[in-house]
């Protein structure tokens, strides 16, 4: 079964990234072969400025790999490698039917809320399509936002399939990804770059404390008993502790005495715990550049390999 990603590289990755995706991918190449890509072409959409579409590329490859994803067992690239793809989005387009895009919702939003949007927006679930298709890809693993658009791929494929009556595309399956739903941010929304109330995966110690000292609470008093439930210091912790950890911050929060400063450090040690081997292996990679790019190229040679066949198919099928 091939197991098929993609993440866009508009930003730093924050925790809710991770807990409510890149965690489920790096658990899913161990018994599937796994194709993931850091998607640069649909990040152009919102990211505008060369220098920081290029760092966060980068930035992203390193978070990938130091958090685990391995280049052993997993083909990770570069979507911008891997020309086949736009090519196949071209020729996916000629059988898109406008309404399907018109419902998307990255471009629905937009438009609803009066912003003036681009081809390149609405076109965004062609492409991801294209990524998709052009690998055969069996299962796509994402976020309950993305289920829509592996719908539209479905169509896509089918609607290719009947016009020319071929079965030269293979219709892939969503998995949605068992998160914890939805992680929270600083103020008890979701975490989201647009929100502002991230939580960064790789911050700076210093900077990461004072982020979680920021996490926003109610204004009881250190003795006052508090509710664990519905704190977001608390919220955040289960993501790393375990059941008996939980159990016994549960109990102070309950016994009263416990200031919620004391709960923010104990949520910082745990973050700082949890992704301590990351952190390390992060600072090996930062030694060698180079390294990281070999295997965003490795990874690109594969994808292509791979990429190539289904094109030459698709080609065929439609006369060219
Ligand atoms: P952002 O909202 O910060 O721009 P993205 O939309 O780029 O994040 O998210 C990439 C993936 O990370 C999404 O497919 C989604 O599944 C997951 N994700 C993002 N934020 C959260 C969150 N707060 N909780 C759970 N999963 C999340
Ligand atoms: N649109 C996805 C997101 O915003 C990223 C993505 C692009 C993707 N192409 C993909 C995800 C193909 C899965 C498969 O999260």
């Amino acid at each position: 079964m091939k197991v098929l990603s993609g993440i866009q590289p508009t930003g730093r990755f924050h925790w809710g990234n991770y807990f409510g995706a890149i965690r489920q991918y790096i658990d899913l190449q161990v018994n599937e072969q796994a194709f993931y890509f850091i998607a640069d072409y649909h990040a152009l959409t919102t990211v505008r400025n060369p220098a920081d579409l290029r760092l966060y590329t980068r930035e992203a490859a390193v978070d990938l790999l130091s958090l685990g994803l391995d280049p052993a067992r997993a083909t990770l690239f570069r979507q911008s490698d891997i020309p086949e793809v736009t090519e196949l989005t071209w020729l996916l387009m000629t059988v898109t039917q406008m309404h399907l895009l018109d419902k998307c919702h990255a471009f629905k939003d937009k438009k609803a809320k009066g912003l003036a949007a681009d081809v390149g927006l609405f076109t965004y679930p062609v492409l991801m399509a294209a990524d998709i298709l052009l690998y055969d890809s069996d299962v796509v693993p994402v976020g309950a936002d993305q289920i829509q658009h592996i719908e539209v791929t479905r169509d896509i494929a089918g609607r290719f399939n009947q016009i020319y009556e071929v079965e030269a595309l293979k219709l892939p399956s969503p998995h949605v990804v068992e998160s914890t739903a939805k992680v929270v941010g600083l103020d008890g929304e979701k975490m989201s770059k647009s929100y502002g109330n991230t939580i960064e995966l790789f911050e700076e110690p210093k900077k990461l404390r004072k982020r979680i000292m920021s996490i926003k609470t109610d204004s009881k008093g250190v003795e006052d008993v508090k509710d664990p439930e519905t704190c977001n210091i608390f919220t955040l912790y289960k993501l790393f502790a375990n059941s008996d950890q939980q159990a016994a911050l549960a109990a102070k929060y309950r016994a009263g005495g416990m200031g919620y400063g004391e709960a923010k450090q104990a949520l910082y040690d745990a973050a700082m715990e949890a992704f301590a081997p990351a952190r390390a292996k992060r600072e090996e990679f930062e030694k060698s550049p180079g390294t990281v790019e070999d295997i965003l190229q490795d990874g690109a040679r594969r994808a292509r390999e791979v990429g190539r066949v289904v094109l030459d198919r698709v080609r065929s099928a439609c006369g060219l």
